[in-house]
Protein backbone atom coordinates (compact mmCIF):
# COMPACT_ATOMS: atom_id res chain seq x y z
CA UNK A 1 0.00 0.00 0.00
CA UNK A 2 1.67 3.49 -0.79
CA UNK A 3 -0.20 6.75 0.01
CA UNK A 4 -0.12 10.47 -1.12
CA UNK A 5 -2.86 11.34 0.65
CA UNK A 6 -2.50 13.27 3.83
CA UNK A 7 -2.63 10.91 6.45
CA UNK A 8 -6.54 11.16 8.12
CA UNK A 9 -6.68 13.05 11.41
CA UNK A 10 -7.00 10.43 13.22
CA UNK A 11 -5.09 7.17 13.19
CA UNK A 12 -7.63 4.09 12.86
CA UNK A 13 -4.54 1.79 12.50
CA UNK A 14 -3.51 -0.04 15.81
CA UNK A 15 0.71 0.41 16.72
CA UNK A 16 2.59 -2.40 16.64
CA UNK A 17 3.06 -3.56 20.29
CA UNK A 18 0.19 -2.24 23.03
CA UNK A 19 1.82 -0.21 25.14
CA UNK A 20 2.37 3.12 23.13
CA UNK A 21 0.79 5.76 22.96
CA UNK A 22 -1.42 7.71 20.58
CA UNK A 23 0.33 10.79 19.69
CA UNK A 24 -1.50 13.61 18.87
CA UNK A 25 -1.04 14.10 14.89
CA UNK A 26 -2.42 17.46 14.28
CA UNK A 27 -0.36 19.49 12.30
CA UNK A 28 0.10 22.73 14.90
CA UNK A 29 0.92 19.67 17.66
CA UNK A 30 3.92 18.43 15.28
CA UNK A 31 5.12 21.91 14.30
CA UNK A 32 5.18 23.10 18.19
CA UNK A 33 6.84 19.68 18.83
CA UNK A 34 9.33 20.30 16.10
CA UNK A 35 9.86 24.11 17.28
CA UNK A 36 10.99 23.02 20.89
CA UNK A 37 13.27 20.19 19.57
CA UNK A 38 15.32 23.27 17.37
CA UNK A 39 15.77 24.99 20.32
CA UNK A 40 17.68 22.31 22.05
CA UNK A 41 21.23 23.41 22.42
CA UNK A 42 23.79 21.58 20.08
CA UNK A 43 25.96 19.92 23.19
CA UNK A 44 22.87 18.05 24.20
CA UNK A 45 21.23 17.03 20.96
CA UNK A 46 24.75 16.36 19.58
CA UNK A 47 24.92 12.97 22.29
CA UNK A 48 21.84 11.79 21.25
CA UNK A 49 21.89 8.03 19.59
CA UNK A 50 19.13 7.69 16.92
CA UNK A 51 19.47 4.00 17.57
CA UNK A 52 19.52 1.14 20.30
CA UNK A 53 21.51 -1.57 19.44
CA UNK A 54 20.03 -4.85 19.48
CA UNK A 55 21.39 -8.44 20.19
CA UNK A 56 19.91 -11.00 17.82
CA UNK A 57 21.23 -14.20 16.84
CA UNK A 58 23.92 -14.10 14.17
CA UNK A 59 23.21 -16.47 11.46
CA UNK A 60 25.93 -18.95 10.20
CA UNK A 61 26.15 -16.59 7.08
CA UNK A 62 26.11 -13.40 8.54
CA UNK A 63 28.68 -14.52 10.90
CA UNK A 64 30.95 -16.12 8.10
CA UNK A 65 30.71 -12.30 6.57
CA UNK A 66 31.62 -10.39 9.75
CA UNK A 67 34.30 -12.60 10.22
CA UNK A 68 35.79 -14.44 7.35
CA UNK A 69 39.08 -11.89 5.44
CA UNK A 70 37.43 -12.60 1.79
CA UNK A 71 34.21 -10.71 2.68
CA UNK A 72 36.66 -7.43 3.43
CA UNK A 73 35.87 -6.19 -0.28
CA UNK A 74 31.98 -5.75 1.00
CA UNK A 75 32.33 -4.47 4.38
CA UNK A 76 34.42 -1.61 4.63
CA UNK A 77 35.52 -1.46 8.15
CA UNK A 78 35.61 -5.38 8.47
CA UNK A 79 37.52 -7.17 11.57
CA UNK A 80 36.34 -5.46 14.15
CA UNK A 81 35.59 -7.12 17.11
CA UNK A 82 32.22 -8.78 16.97
CA UNK A 83 29.65 -7.49 19.14
CA UNK A 84 31.20 -3.51 19.02
CA UNK A 85 30.06 -0.35 16.72
CA UNK A 86 32.65 0.15 14.27
CA UNK A 87 34.50 2.86 14.36
CA UNK A 88 34.45 5.30 10.89
CA UNK A 89 36.23 7.97 12.12
CA UNK A 90 39.56 7.72 9.65
CA UNK A 91 36.14 6.86 6.42
CA UNK A 92 36.62 10.72 5.25
CA UNK A 93 35.58 9.75 1.18
CA UNK A 94 33.15 6.99 0.06
CA UNK A 95 33.80 7.19 -3.87
CA UNK A 96 37.48 6.37 -3.43
CA UNK A 97 35.96 2.49 -1.92
CA UNK A 98 35.18 2.13 -5.44
CA UNK A 99 38.51 2.63 -6.86
CA UNK A 100 39.47 -0.57 -7.46
CA UNK A 101 35.81 -1.55 -8.82
CA UNK A 102 34.50 -1.42 -12.66
CA UNK A 103 32.49 1.70 -11.80
CA UNK A 104 35.10 3.37 -10.45
CA UNK A 105 35.06 6.77 -8.64
CA UNK A 106 32.69 8.85 -11.16
CA UNK A 107 29.59 6.81 -10.69
CA UNK A 108 26.53 8.21 -8.89
CA UNK A 109 26.44 7.41 -4.82
CA UNK A 110 23.99 6.51 -2.88
CA UNK A 111 23.86 6.55 0.91
CA UNK A 112 21.88 3.79 2.37
CA UNK A 113 21.40 5.48 6.34
CA UNK A 114 19.81 1.82 8.45
CA UNK A 115 19.22 -0.53 5.68
CA UNK A 116 18.38 -3.27 8.07
CA UNK A 117 18.69 -6.64 6.85
CA UNK A 118 20.16 -5.34 4.01
CA UNK A 119 17.50 -7.18 1.53
CA UNK A 120 16.45 -3.51 -0.22
CA UNK A 121 19.61 -1.96 -0.65
CA UNK A 122 20.75 -5.39 -1.90
CA UNK A 123 18.07 -5.24 -4.54
CA UNK A 124 18.74 -1.88 -5.62
CA UNK A 125 22.72 -2.49 -6.63
CA UNK A 126 21.76 -5.14 -8.48
CA UNK A 127 19.30 -3.25 -9.96
CA UNK A 128 21.42 -0.75 -11.01
CA UNK A 129 25.43 -1.66 -11.62
CA UNK A 130 25.82 1.81 -13.24
CA UNK A 131 25.48 3.69 -9.56
CA UNK A 132 27.50 2.97 -6.41
CA UNK A 133 26.07 2.24 -3.04
CA UNK A 134 26.75 2.15 1.06
CA UNK A 135 24.83 1.31 3.35
CA UNK A 136 25.78 1.95 7.13
CA UNK A 137 24.01 0.22 10.07
CA UNK A 138 24.86 -0.32 13.35
CA UNK A 139 23.05 -4.11 13.54
CA UNK A 140 25.43 -6.61 13.17
CA UNK A 141 22.99 -9.64 12.03
CA UNK A 142 22.23 -7.51 9.05
CA UNK A 143 25.71 -5.73 7.96
CA UNK A 144 26.44 -9.50 7.48
CA UNK A 145 23.76 -11.23 5.78
CA UNK A 146 23.91 -7.85 3.48
CA UNK A 147 27.79 -8.12 2.93
CA UNK A 148 27.02 -12.29 2.25
CA UNK A 149 24.37 -11.35 -0.18
CA UNK A 150 26.32 -9.05 -2.08
CA UNK A 151 28.95 -11.88 -1.97
CA UNK A 152 27.19 -14.39 -3.71
CA UNK A 153 25.63 -12.19 -6.39
CA UNK A 154 29.15 -10.49 -6.94
CA UNK A 155 27.83 -7.05 -6.51
CA UNK A 156 31.27 -4.39 -7.38
CA UNK A 157 28.91 -1.88 -6.73
CA UNK A 158 27.77 -2.22 -3.46
CA UNK A 159 29.70 -1.81 0.11
CA UNK A 160 28.53 -2.04 3.70
CA UNK A 161 29.76 -0.12 6.95
CA UNK A 162 29.43 -0.70 10.44
CA UNK A 163 28.55 2.72 12.53
CA UNK A 164 27.00 5.48 13.32
CA UNK A 165 25.95 7.13 10.13
CA UNK A 166 25.84 10.62 12.29
CA UNK A 167 29.80 10.04 12.92
CA UNK A 168 30.22 9.23 8.73
CA UNK A 169 28.78 12.04 7.52
CA UNK A 170 30.65 14.70 9.88
CA UNK A 171 33.53 12.81 8.19
CA UNK A 172 32.74 13.33 5.01
CA UNK A 173 33.14 16.16 2.80
CA UNK A 174 30.27 18.71 1.33
CA UNK A 175 28.84 17.79 -1.95
CA UNK A 176 29.81 14.44 -1.98
CA UNK A 177 26.97 12.18 -2.20
CA UNK A 178 24.54 12.08 -5.02
CA UNK A 179 21.31 10.24 -2.82
CA UNK A 180 20.97 9.70 0.39
CA UNK A 181 17.83 7.01 1.42
CA UNK A 182 16.74 6.54 5.02
CA UNK A 183 13.67 4.11 4.63
CA UNK A 184 11.64 3.21 7.42
CA UNK A 185 13.51 4.57 9.80
CA UNK A 186 12.83 3.83 13.85
CA UNK A 187 9.50 6.15 14.65
CA UNK A 188 10.42 6.49 18.29
CA UNK A 189 7.00 6.55 19.07
CA UNK A 190 7.10 8.00 22.80
CA UNK A 191 7.29 11.84 23.05
CA UNK A 192 10.04 11.87 24.99
CA UNK A 193 11.78 10.21 22.74
CA UNK A 194 11.33 11.95 19.67
CA UNK A 195 14.51 13.85 19.86
CA UNK A 196 16.39 10.59 18.74
CA UNK A 197 14.05 10.69 15.45
CA UNK A 198 16.95 10.70 12.11
CA UNK A 199 15.20 13.45 10.60
CA UNK A 200 15.27 16.66 12.41
CA UNK A 201 16.28 20.07 10.86
CA UNK A 202 19.80 19.67 12.92
CA UNK A 203 20.44 15.90 11.04
CA UNK A 204 18.72 17.16 7.83
CA UNK A 205 20.79 20.07 7.69
CA UNK A 206 23.78 17.77 7.72
CA UNK A 207 22.43 15.39 5.32
CA UNK A 208 21.63 18.44 3.27
CA UNK A 209 25.45 19.48 3.63
CA UNK A 210 26.65 16.02 2.57
CA UNK A 211 24.32 16.08 -1.03
CA UNK A 212 25.65 17.42 -3.97
CA UNK A 213 23.59 19.86 -5.26
CA UNK A 214 20.24 18.77 -7.05
CA UNK A 215 21.20 15.67 -5.11
CA UNK A 216 17.96 13.54 -3.66
CA UNK A 217 17.18 12.84 -0.06
CA UNK A 218 14.03 10.16 0.25
CA UNK A 219 12.72 8.90 3.26
CA UNK A 220 9.42 6.69 3.57
CA UNK A 221 7.56 5.40 6.56
CA UNK A 222 4.76 3.66 7.71
CA UNK A 223 4.09 5.67 10.95
CA UNK A 224 1.53 8.10 10.66
CA UNK A 225 3.37 10.91 12.89
CA UNK A 226 6.55 10.34 11.18
CA UNK A 227 5.39 11.07 8.07
CA UNK A 228 3.74 14.41 9.12
CA UNK A 229 7.00 14.89 10.89
CA UNK A 230 9.05 14.71 8.52
CA UNK A 231 6.97 16.38 6.06
CA UNK A 232 6.88 19.68 8.71
CA UNK A 233 10.97 19.57 8.70
CA UNK A 234 11.79 19.17 5.73
CA UNK A 235 8.94 21.50 3.99
CA UNK A 236 10.42 24.25 6.43
CA UNK A 237 14.24 23.78 5.20
CA UNK A 238 15.15 26.00 2.43
CA UNK A 239 17.90 24.16 1.14
CA UNK A 240 15.46 21.39 0.02
CA UNK A 241 12.61 21.71 -2.49
CA UNK A 242 9.79 18.93 -2.02
CA UNK A 243 9.51 17.12 -5.53
CA UNK A 244 5.73 16.38 -4.89
CA UNK A 245 5.09 19.62 -4.26
CA UNK A 246 4.99 21.47 -0.43
CA UNK A 247 2.44 19.71 1.76
CA UNK A 248 2.48 16.54 -0.37
CA UNK A 249 4.06 13.28 -0.48
CA UNK A 250 5.71 11.40 -3.35
CA UNK A 251 4.30 8.64 -5.59
CA UNK A 252 5.92 5.10 -4.54
CA UNK A 253 8.90 4.93 -7.21
CA UNK A 254 9.15 1.90 -8.97
CA UNK A 255 12.87 1.78 -8.03
CA UNK A 256 12.40 1.56 -4.25
CA UNK A 257 11.86 -2.31 -3.32
CA UNK A 258 9.86 -3.54 -0.32
CA UNK A 259 11.95 -3.53 3.06
CA UNK A 260 11.34 -5.70 5.75
CA UNK A 261 10.08 -3.13 8.01
CA UNK A 262 7.65 -2.15 5.28
CA UNK A 263 6.23 -5.52 4.79
CA UNK A 264 5.95 -5.97 8.33
CA UNK A 265 4.04 -2.50 8.73
CA UNK A 266 1.76 -3.46 5.82
CA UNK A 267 1.25 -7.03 7.78
CA UNK A 268 -0.35 -4.78 10.72
CA UNK A 269 -2.41 -3.02 7.79
CA UNK A 270 -0.36 -0.38 7.61
CA UNK A 271 -0.32 2.28 4.35
CA UNK A 272 3.04 4.10 3.63
CA UNK A 273 4.10 6.99 3.19
CA UNK A 274 7.51 8.27 0.24
CA UNK A 275 9.67 11.59 0.90
CA UNK A 276 11.97 12.91 -1.62
CA UNK A 277 13.55 15.99 -1.66
CA UNK A 278 16.12 17.40 -3.72
CA UNK A 279 19.10 19.80 -2.62
CA UNK A 280 18.39 23.40 -4.13
C1 LIG B 1 13.24 0.35 11.79
S1 LIG B 1 14.74 -0.22 11.13
C2 LIG B 1 14.43 -0.23 9.38
C3 LIG B 1 15.40 -1.08 8.65
C4 LIG B 1 15.20 -1.13 7.13
N1 LIG B 1 15.44 0.17 6.52
C5 LIG B 1 13.83 -1.64 6.77
O1 LIG B 1 13.00 -0.83 6.34
O2 LIG B 1 13.60 -2.85 6.93
C6 LIG B 1 15.80 1.18 11.31
C7 LIG B 1 17.27 0.80 11.22
O3 LIG B 1 18.05 1.99 11.26
C8 LIG B 1 19.26 1.71 11.96
N2 LIG B 1 19.80 3.00 12.43
C9 LIG B 1 19.19 3.93 13.17
N3 LIG B 1 20.00 4.99 13.39
C10 LIG B 1 21.16 4.71 12.75
C11 LIG B 1 22.39 5.40 12.63
N4 LIG B 1 22.58 6.61 13.22
N5 LIG B 1 23.38 4.84 11.93
C12 LIG B 1 23.21 3.61 11.35
N6 LIG B 1 22.05 2.91 11.43
C13 LIG B 1 21.05 3.45 12.13
C14 LIG B 1 18.81 0.79 13.08
O4 LIG B 1 19.88 -0.01 13.56
C15 LIG B 1 17.74 -0.05 12.38
O5 LIG B 1 18.27 -1.26 11.89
Amino acid sequence: MTNTQQPTPKSSLAPVGGDRQTPDISRNAISQEIQNLNCTPAKYSHAIATFMRRRTHLSQYAQKALTDPSFAPYIINHGKVLGKLGDVSNIRDLQVLFKDTPNKENAPLTLEIGFGMGDSLVKMAQADRTRNFVGIEVHEPGIGRAAYLAHELGLTNLKVLNGDAIALLNNLPDEHLDTVQLYFPDPWQKKRHYKRRFVTTERMTLVADKLKTGGVFHSATDWEHYALWMLEVLDNMATFDNLAGKGNFSPRPDFRPATKFEKRGADYGRASWDLLYQKV
